[in-house]
This record gives structure tokens, sequence and C-alpha cells, in this order.
């Protein structure tokens, strides 16, 4: 079975992708904060009848990345020698999904107000954390000539006032990513932008705005997501939408 790493997987994109991976046989490692809500998560993802593993944390804590690094390659990791698939498993990570993320301190605010450590910790979650695991999963994801994708935003090539930090944050990370890319041939590198999506992020950067009007994660993203892994174009920064727009047309 192929594998893969989602950070964030306890709820919007991160769990409904999960969730489109489970069923589609994917073993998996997942990750978030809340513990509960997370063995909650697994045990859902479990149903489905593949090998789950959670691994709760923040990104941002080396501790927790090591962690994370040693369920992926180690001995009872589902990449391990005594994972579920037994002692002939797969050698590596088929996919690595960074998408836990942070918009910084709320309400958003525009730069003059923002301070140096709030912008540290922005950068932190979004840009330092995906790095670092990405650089100690590398082996195991040129092992199997695997796909790492850094859930963007519209923000990071757009200037929205009071998005500054995030903005940034996503910038840097579709430029990181697509700079492995350049440098690890052997794997595919992508930067998604996954559109406008009904979860708890977007709700806390719209308080109090009715935010009925845009789609669920499972909706856009996780189908745009879905073609990206399956036609495997070149490395580059792809929006979800568009990707769902040219499958709908290859299969009309
Ligand atoms: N929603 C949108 O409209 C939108 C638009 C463009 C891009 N995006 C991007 O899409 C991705 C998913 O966003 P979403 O809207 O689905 O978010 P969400 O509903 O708030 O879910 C975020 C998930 O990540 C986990 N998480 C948050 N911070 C974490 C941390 N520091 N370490 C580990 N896990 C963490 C959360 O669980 P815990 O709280 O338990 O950790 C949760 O499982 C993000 O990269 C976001 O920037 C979203």
């Amino acid at each position: 079975m192929p594998t893969a790493l989602v950070t964030g997987a306890t709820q919007g994109l991160g769990r409904a992708l999960a969730e489109a991976l489970a069923v589609r046989g994917w073993d998996l490692v997942v990750t978030a904060r809340d513990a509960d809500r997370l063995a909650q998560t697994v045990s859902a993802l479990r149903d489905h009848g593949h090998d789950v593993v959670g691994v709760a944390g923040d990104v941002s804590d080396a501790v927790h990345r090591d962690a994370v690094a040693g369920v992926v390659t180690g001995p009872t990791g589902p990449t391990g020698p005594a994972g579920a698939d037994g002692p002939d498993g797969p050698d590596g990570l088929d996919l690595l999904v960074h998408n836990a993320s942070t918009l910084g301190p709320l309400p958003l605010r525009p730069l003059g107000d923002l301070s140096t450590d709030d912008l540290a910790a922005v950068l932190a979650v979004n840009v330092v954390a995906p790095h670092a695991l990405t650089c100690s999963l590398l082996p195991s994801l040129e092992a199997v000539g695997g796909t790492v994708v850094a859930i963007s935003s519209d923000a990071g090539v757009e200037h929205y006032e009071s998005w500054g930090a995030y903005g940034a944050s996503k910038a840097a990370l579709d430029h990181l990513t697509l700079t492995l890319g350049a440098e690890v041939p052997s794997i595919r590198a992508y930067a998604l932008d996954p559109g406008d999506m009904r979860t708890a992020l977007h709700q806390a950067a719209f308080p109090g705005e009715d935010i009925g009007d845009r789609p669920l994660p499972e909706e856009v993203a996780v189908p745009g997501i879905l073609a990206l892994l399956a036609s495997r174009p070149a490395n580059g920064r792809y929006r979800a939408a568009d990707l769902l727009a040219t499958t709908s047309e290859v299969a009309s």
C-alpha cells in the first residue's frame, strides 16, 4: 500500500484528504496538536481497513517532528519493516502533505501592528517546520520517487491587507517546495492552492461572517489534490480548481 503523511489531519482539508486517501487504500500517518481529536480521527480512518498511525504534537516542535519521522521510518511505522504491511512492506514515503498551518495572531492585523515574535511564530509553523520535516523524510521520499504537496494559499501571491505574515509564509513555503523539486529530480514537488474552503481556519479569518458560500474541502480541494496525484504533472504551483476543471474536461 502507498503511504502518506498528512500534517494537521483532524479537521478541515487535512481531515478530508486523509479520509479520501484512506478510502483509496493508503496507509497513513496523521498529526495534529489535540490528542483526543487525533485519536478519534485515527479510529475513524482505520475503519477503512488500512494502517493508520497518529502522532500528536505541534509541527513547530522539533521533538514532535522527530517522533513523526521516527514513526514513518522506524521499525513500528507503516513504512518500517514491522509495519502493518509486514517485512516486505513499502520502504519509503509516497506522499508528504504539509497541511498544518497558522494564520498568526487573530484578528488578522496590518504588518505595522505585528510583533517580531508573532511573525517568527507564523514562519516557524508554516515554513520552518515543513522544511525540517521534508529534510528528515527526504531519503524515504527519494526511495520511492515520492511526492511533496505543500498546501499554499492565494494569499501567497496576492497582497491582501492584514494577511502579510500568513501570505509571506505561504510564498516562502511555495519557494522552498519548488526549489526542493529542482534540487531532487527523483521526487515530485507541488505547491497547491486549495482555494477558499468552509473550515475553522477560514471562519477564524472572517469572524462573525457567514462563510456558507465557500465550498467544503471535499468539494474542490480534495478532488483537485487527487487529480494532481493521479496525473503527476511537472513540479509547480497549481490551483485545485484548475486541476479539477482539467480533469472534468478530459472526462467529458
Ligand atoms: N480554509 C481556507 O479557506 C484556506 C484557503 C487557502 C489555504 N488554506 C490552507 O489549507 C490548509 C488547511 O487549512 P484548513 O482551513 O483545513 O484548517 P483547519 O480547518 O483549521 O484545520 C487545521 C488542522 O491542522 C491542525 N493544526 C493546526 N496547527 C497545527 C500545528 N501547529 N501543528 C500541528 N497541527 C496543527 C489542526 O488540529 P489542531 O488544532 O488539533 O492542531 C487541524 O487538524 C492550511 O495550510 C491553510 O493555510 C486554507
